[in-house]
């Protein structure tokens, strides 16, 4: 009988499922840290000179709240006086829910923390042990830079060995290979991206496409978020045909076999202090040498009164996570198991439906993908009447 019911949700959500995406989760407002987990120890994984909190102290010591303008902030601890071989608090937040191949997500953003030793992130990482499950970084930056930086990181075999055509961003020749150290790195060159620049501007928007045909990230300042996301709301599906070319671009086929590099991704955000890339001394001397008297990250910033942390903090009108349908939050299982999974889930999935682990007809960009667009449709048009009449027959 459950399943009979079901029927209308099925075919409702199949149609619509070839044309945009459908919202999963939209972390947003008074219940913007409901879905978080909060990583309560020290920063053992980048060796930043901070205590990333708990939800209870986070809250109690005022580093992630909800503000008057409805914006969810995360902010580095800016009042205590830190002693010298103490750490400053700040938080690290990883979603409870893990996104698999075919979705979209889209964080609207007002400000990025930023100042000499700050380290900020917003990224994805897969579901094993670092980093067999893959890592996307979507923003990164350190200290004063103005500019963005994207990368993706795996195990040895995923490469972004070119600068495709319709990329915006500047691929760093030096760094191709997805499994080194920096990961295969990508700069914004669209201006305001990072930094005061960034606030200046009122923010912006971040867009990551994580596809079986590559992952594309997108970046638009204020003034130039498309209408597609500007009219969107919490609840509403998402049409990207109006995004234009990513920032980021990286094609499976440089080769970088997606669903073998990536599970399930957990979204993060997190602020580190000093650390393994923005405390080095040839990353935070030529920006911070007169930020005190040691040029030492660690001593002339983390130490002493917080005041100079007054920018290091996230300000979020939302995170919003989408799907093309088959493929809906998946907090356990492998990407190599989701094939068979897919058709179960279809059935017992409130989410939209939708099955196959093809090319989304969304990817960007271009005539193949518009051509696809057709072929994808049916595709899933026929998955579905396949899977309803199983259930049919079962029943
Ligand atoms: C998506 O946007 C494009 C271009 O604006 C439009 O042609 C298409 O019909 C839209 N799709 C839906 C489902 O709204
Ligand atoms: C970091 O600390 C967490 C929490 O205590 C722990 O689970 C994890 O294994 C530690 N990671 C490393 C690399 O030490
Ligand atoms: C959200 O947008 C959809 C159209 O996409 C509309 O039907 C719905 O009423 C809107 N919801 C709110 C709360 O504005
Ligand atoms: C990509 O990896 C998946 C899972 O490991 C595998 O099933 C598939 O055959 C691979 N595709 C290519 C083109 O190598």
């Amino acid at each position: 009988m459950k399943m009979y019911r079901q029927w209308p949700l099925l075919l409702f959500t199949l149609l619509p499922a070839c044309w945009a995406y459908d919202i999963v989760q939209d972390y947003s407002g008074s219940s913007f840290f409901d879905k978080w987990d909060f990583y309560g120890n020290w920063d053992n994984l980048t060796l930043g000179d901070v205590w990333w909190l708990g939800r209870q102290d986070a809250f109690a010591q005022g580093l992630v709240y909800v503000n008057n303008a409805g914006n969810a902030i995360l902010k580095v601890d800016d009042v205590s006086n830190v002693a010298l071989n103490q750490k400053r608090n700040t938080v690290r937040i990883t979603s409870q829910a893990a996104y698999n191949v075919g979705s979209l997500w889209i964080a609207d953003i007002v400000h990025l923390p930023f100042g000499c030793s700050v380290w900020p992130a917003f990224w994805t990482k897969g579901t094993l042990l670092w980093p067999d499950g893959g890592e996307i970084d979507i923003i990164e930056g350190i200290n004063l830079v103005s500019q963005n930086q994207m990368a993706l990181h795996t195990l040895p075999g995923c490469y972004h060995n070119t600068t495709p055509p319709n990329q915006m961003g500047i691929s760093d020749p030096t760094k191709v290979d997805c499994s080194q150290p920096s990961g295969c790195v990508v700069s914004e060159s669209a201006p305001n991206s990072f930094g005061q620049g960034f606030a200046n501007a009122g923010g912006g928007v971040f867009g990551v496409q994580f596809d079986v045909a590559g992952v594309f990230i997108w970046f638009w300042s204020r003034p130039s978020i498309p209408a597609s996301i500007a009219n969107a709301n919490a609840t509403s599906s998402i049409n990207v045909s109006d995004w234009g070319a990513p920032s980021a671009s990286y094609p499976a086929s440089e080769p970088c076999n997606i669903t073998q590099f990536f599970t399930p991704q957990n979204l993060v955000i997190d602020i580190t202090l000093c650390g393994i890339w923005a405390g080095l001394p040839a990353q935070y001397l030529p920006q911070c040498s007169g930020a005190g008297p040691t040029g030492i990250c660690y001593n002339d910033n983390v130490v002493g009164p917080g005041g100079r942390y007054s920018n290091a903090y996230f300000e979020i009108k939302y995170v919003r996570a989408y799907t093309t349908g088959g493929i809906a939050p998946t907090p356990t299982a492998a990407a190599h198991a989701l094939l068979s999974q897919a058709v179960t889930s279809t059935i017992k999935t409130t989410s939209p439906a939708g099955t196959v682990l093809v090319p989304s007809p969304l990817f960007f960009p271009g005539n193949t993908a518009r051509r696809g667009f057709e072929v994808q449709g049916w595709r899933l048009t026929l998955v579905g009447i396949i899977v309803v009449m199983t259930t049919y027959l079962v029943w």
